[in-house]
């Protein structure tokens, strides 16, 4: 993050904690339909479109050397594996065999291993680490003109940022840096991190009220109370949105001060927003990355991911993504980590799953949100565009009027 968005972050702070109401720019923003929350026409909607999107699946770590692989099952269809070739790029394909649609992977989510070929379940044709078909047993049965390009693995997009693996089941999608937009030069501490520790459940909730509920921290001095409103003060949280749905939040530390702050900045400008807040990014449509930490132990994060399974039904699943430790054990307070965001994630359940319950039951119209929460409104506006907002039945349409800062905006307190 360049030094000039630092102290621009830093007078938002301020202007947070200073401000009486919302700003002058602020539009009066209508519900949120309570109907996108449960209608099976558009979450079907959502899920075609989801099928367009970057999404993270893991880190170039988790794919040490040449043949490693790794399965992902998230789209509530045909599973995915990513593979280090010969070449060492990484590279994306559906876990389909070109003969018959067989596997050539175990299919299970988070599978993985080394391997030299890749073989299909059924009747064993083998692949190459770049889905080349190798072999195809009992190949005098086949007709001499077999088409052995036709007969490849199919590709999905695979792309790596930081170390990241994103993939697009879209072939005609932009590229990853086009569609992470200002958040690829920006996040630069997400470089290089790797899994501390992983956990995941189901909640019995849309997957959007699931994120929501992770992109405002108004709920926190009720909800975490012993928790995340022991170390944050939602009151100074400064937010932006971009083009492409994403967003970022900021949240000062309990007992922040600026001028203390300033001073750090005045020697590191980084270190004193991260060791002095708490940056989150929502990688749209469904990732969020809170963290922060110090340049001396290594700035870390949570990866969190929410995967629709139905309507009323969401995986959750966070990773802590921590620095390279190297070969020993897990460093103890990225360990910790995990417990401790476990029982935060914990929470939040409770409350979310009522809340879908009167949704389902026609007990609220639907969503109001605040200055403070409008990266919801902005989600739900943007998951429109997405679909495209003439394939939005009218009843459920999120009216555009949010303003969204382009990247090189950069005025104090302006979105
Ligand atoms: S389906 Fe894969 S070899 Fe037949
Ligand atoms: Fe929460």
């Amino acid at each position: 993050m360049k030094d000039d968005v630092v102290y621009r972050l830093l007078d938002e702070v301020d202007y947070e904690f200073a401000r009486h109401g919302p700003p002058e720019w602020y539009p009066d923003v209508p519900r949120i339909p309570a109907a996108r929350y449960t209608d099976q026409d558009f979450f079907d909607l959502e899920q075609q479109a989801f099928r367009k999107c970057w999404v993270t699946v893991g880190t170039v770590h988790e794919l040490p050397e040449v043949g490693s692989y790794k399965v992902v099952d998230r789209w509530n269809g045909a599973a995915v594996f990513v593979v280090r070739g010969e070449d060492q790029q990484i590279r994306a394909f559906w876990n389909a065999c070109a003969h018959r649609g067989g596997p050539v992977v175990e299919s299970r989510h988070g599978a993985c291993g080394v391997a030299e070929r890749f073989r299909c379940a059924i009747h064993s044709w083998t692949y190459s680490l770049d889905g080349e078909l190798a072999g195809v047993p009992g190949r005098r049965d086949f007709h001499e003109n077999l088409d052995r390009c036709a007969s490849a693995l199919r590709s999905v997009r695979c792309e790596v940022w930081r170390g990241f693996i994103f993939v697009n089941l879209d072939l005609q999608a932009p590229s990853l840096l086009d569609w992470l937009g200002p958040i690829a030069e920006e996040a630069t501490w997400f470089d290089g991190l790797r899994v501390a520790g992983t956990d995941s459940f189901v909640l019995n909730c849309n997957w959007k009220l699931a994120i929501e509920a992770n992109i405002e921290v108004y709920h926190v001095t009720t909800v975490h109370p012993d928790t995340v409103a022991q170390t944050l003060d939602y009151r100074g949280s400064a937010e932006e949105l971009y083009q492409g749905g994403h967003s970022r939040m900021i949240v000062p530390s309990k007992g922040y001060d600026s001028q203390q702050v300033r001073k750090e900045a005045d020697q590191d400008p980084l270190d004193a927003l991260m060791g002095n807040t708490n940056v989150s990014y929502l990688m749209f449509p469904n990732h969020l990355t809170p963290g922060g930490g110090r340049r001396d132990r290594g700035y870390s994060l949570t990866l969190q991911s929410f995967w629709p399974i139905s309507p009323n039904q969401t995986l959750s699943e966070w990773s802590i993504m921590a620095p390279d430790w190297g070969d020993g054990p897990v460093p103890e307070h990225f360990a910790k980590s995990v417990k401790g965001f476990s029982q935060i994630m914990h929470e939040d359940t409770e409350y979310l799953e009522t809340v879908q319950k009167a949704i389902e039951s026609g007990a609220t119209d639907g969503m109001l949100t605040s200055y403070h929460e409008r990266r919801v409104y902005h989600h739900e506006a943007s998951i429109d565009r997405l679909i495209g907002i003439e394939n939005v039945p009218e009843h459920l349409r999120i009216p555009q009027i949010l303003p969204i800062a382009d990247a090189n905006e950069n005025a104090a307190g302006s979105r």
